[in-house]
This record gives structure tokens, C-alpha cells and sequence, in this order.
């Protein structure tokens, strides 16, 4: 009996430690939290540890884009302490691996509510069934997230991605026909976004539906920018040097567009509807409007950042105990150089 009290006591002690560690891990992570630099900043130095405030922690995908900043801004704006409630962001700087990190740390600050935009669809089941198991709601938003279990997440809001793919395929379709070019081969190339994601699938499938219609459109390559101007520009650095002739680029966000304008002029080719290749884009902010009326872009189909609003919305009828719709699309609409644009812009948020 002895001899077995021994060999049990370093092991309780053991234990003592270790859930005495838990705790004090657990309650130091309620009262701060890391900001990008990987500084400890307080999180809730509001009245009460939170009392009276909503918290939600939103997991942004990054920084990529005009767009994406546009998108943050959205929700920086909406979810203010002046409007009840204490925002926790976290730019996951386009890594899924880091947006696991934070939802987990959402998940152990013991938030109100999880907004995710997911940077890609797959890879989000485990993490989102820990939030469902600690009774966290969860807000997806822009992109999308393919799970097994849809009970895992609460609603989606964002874009129809897919019908702003078919609208570039039909425009490119119509415009064609006004060239009087409806019968001539026309070679594209496609600067896709992050490979995986809601707005690249989309957008690639839907102008797919009316290229596959067309058997004198050519897709001679199509390849992934990351939603970047940097990226955008190498890749179509490479188009240029692999294909003499290209009457079409698809880019799918305005950022991948300005690096594609860039390497076009710095080959000697221009662009737009005087140019040598017609340019579609996506996401329609001010500057890529600015470039249209310029000339250098031929249409450029809306993606609307501005969510925020909408989320809180939702938030507010879950709040009160109602139903909120489990798939929400936003309003969208496209631009072209026969509208005129000048007032717009003026007055465009984003
Ligand atoms: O998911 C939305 C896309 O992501 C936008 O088109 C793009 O600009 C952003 O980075």
C-alpha cells in the first residue's frame, strides 16, 4: 500500500501542475492578444471584461488586394464600440495555418460570434466543429467554406462569384459581335486568383460556360497571380514571352490586372479598347475605374467589398432569436467604357 502511495504522489503532483498551467494560460489569453507584430496588446480593456459589448473575432485572409482592404475597413467601421461591440482582427496573411490559429484562439477568448473569410474552401471541418462543440456561431463571408456537416457554420454572405465569371463570358460574347470579330480565333489567357478559393473557382468556372460555347475562343494558358499585382505582373511577364499573339486577358481581381497592364506596356503592346489586348477584370474599385475611363481597362465586373453592414445585421437577428437566410448573395453589376463613369468614382467607397 505504501510502496503504491509512492509511486502515485509525483504523478498527482504532476497533474496539479499541469491544470494549474491550463488555467493560467487560459485566463491570461481572456485578458490580451497578439497583434500582427506578435506583440501581447490588451484585447479587453473595456468596462467589465466585455459586459455590455459584443465580441466578435473576425479572421481576415490577408492584405492582398485594394479589395481586401476595402473589405477590413468595412468591418472595422461596423463593428465599433460605439455600435456594442469589441472587434478581435487577425490578418492571417493569406495562410490557411494561421486562420486555424486564430479561430482556435477566438474559440478559447470565448468570443460571441466567429466572422471567417476563408482564404481557400477546403480544410475548415475540424476547427469549425471545436467552435460549434463551445457554442460559437459562425459567420462566413466573401468565400466560401465546403464542409460535410453545413451545421457547422451559421450563413455565408458574399458574392456569386460563378454569375460574375458567365457576365465576363457574355460581355467578351457581345462585344466580339460589335467588333464585328464573332467568327475570328481569339486566344485568351487567365490570370486566376488564390487557387482554391470561392472567387477563383467562380470566376473560372462561369467564363468557362460560355468559352466552352465558343470553339474560335482558345484558352492558351491560364495560371494562378494570388490575387496580387506582383504576382499578376511575373505571370503575365510569362504569357507575353510564351504567346505572340494574345487578343484576351482574363484577370481575376483588379490588383492581378494593374501587374498584367504593367508587363503588357513594358512589351510594347497596349491594352484596352484602343489597344492590342482587351482587358477584363474583377472587383471594380476606384483605381481600376480610373485606368477604364483612362482607356487601359475594357470592363470590369463588380465584387462588393462592403459586408460589414451586413454582417451585423445578421448578427443583430440572432441576437433577437430570429432566422437568418443560410446562403446571402450582394448586389453586384459591371462597368464598361460605353457608361460614363466620371460622377461614380467621385462618389464610389471603395
Ligand atoms: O474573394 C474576393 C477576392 O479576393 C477579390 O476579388 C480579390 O481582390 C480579393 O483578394
Amino acid at each position: 500500500m505504501k510502496r503504491y502511495k509512492f509511486a502515485v504522489m509525483p504523478l498527482l503532483i504532476l497533474l496539479v501542475c499541469l491544470v494549474g498551467c491550463s488555467i493560467f494560460n487560459r485566463s491570461s489569453l481572456r485578458t490580451t492578444s497578439e497583434d500582427d507584430s506578435g506583440q501581447e496588446t490588451p484585447y479587453r480593456d473595456m468596462p467589465k471584461d466585455g459586459e455590455g459589448y459584443i465580441v466578435v473575432g473576425f479572421s481576415q485572409i490577408g492584405s492582398e488586394s485594394d479589395w481586401r482592404t476595402a473589405n477590413t475597413e468595412s468591418f472595422k467601421s461596423t463593428f465599433t464600440a460605439e455600435n456594442g461591440y469589441y472587434l478581435l482582427f487577425k490578418d492571417a496573411q493569406q495562410k490557411h495555418e494561421n486562420q486555424i490559429k486564430d479561430i482556435r484562439n477566438f474559440i478559447l477568448q470565448e468570443v460571441d460570434y466567429i466572422v471567417l473569410d476563408p482564404v481557400v474552401e477546403t480544410g475548415w471541418d475540424a476547427v469549425l466543429m471545436e467552435a460549434k462543440d463551445a457554442g460559437i456561431p459562425v459567420i462566413v463571408v466573401d468565400r466560401q467554406v465546403s464542409v460535410k456537416d453545413e451545421s457547422l457554420f451559421t450563413c455565408w454572405v458574399g458574392s456569386d462569384f460563378r454569375k460574375e465569371g458567365r457576365r465576363a463570358g457574355k460581355w467578351l460574347e457581345s462585344y466580339l459581335e460589335s467588333q464585328e470579330r464573332s467568327e475570328e480565333e481569339i486566344k485568351i489567357v487567365t490570370l486566376q486568383g488564390t487557387l482554391g478559393a470561392t472567387s477563383q473557382i467562380g470566376r473560372t468556372e462561369g467564363f468557362e460556360e460560355v468559352l466552352s460555347k465558343h470553339k474560335n475562343w482558345k484558352m492558351l494558358a491560364r495560371e494562378s497571380g494570388e490575387f496580387t499585382q506582383a504576382k499578376g505582373q511575373e505571370v503575365m511577364e510569362n504569357f507575353l514571352a510564351d504567346y505572340d499573339e494574345i487578343d484576351v486577358v482574363i484577370s481575376e481581381n483588379d490588383n492581378m490586372t494593374f501587374g498584367a497592364m504593367e508587363a503588357i506596356e513594358a512589351s510594347g503592346k497596349t491594352c484596352g479598347p484602343e489597344g492590342d489586348i482587351i482587358v477584363i477584370s474583377f472587383d471594380a474599385v476606384k483605381a481600376a475605374l480610373q485606368f477604364m475611363v483612362a482607356g487601359k481597362i475594357n470592363v470590369d465586373l463588380e465584387c462588393n467589398p462592403l459586408l460589414g453592414p451586413m454582417v451585423s445585421e445578421i448578427i443583430e437577428k440572432l441576437e433577437a432569436g430570429k432566422e437568418v437566410g443560410k446562403t446571402q448573395y450582394v448586389e453586384e453589376q459591371y462597368f464598361d467604357t460605353t457608361m460614363s463613369l466620371e460622377n461614380m468614382i467621385k462618389n464610389r467607397a471603395y
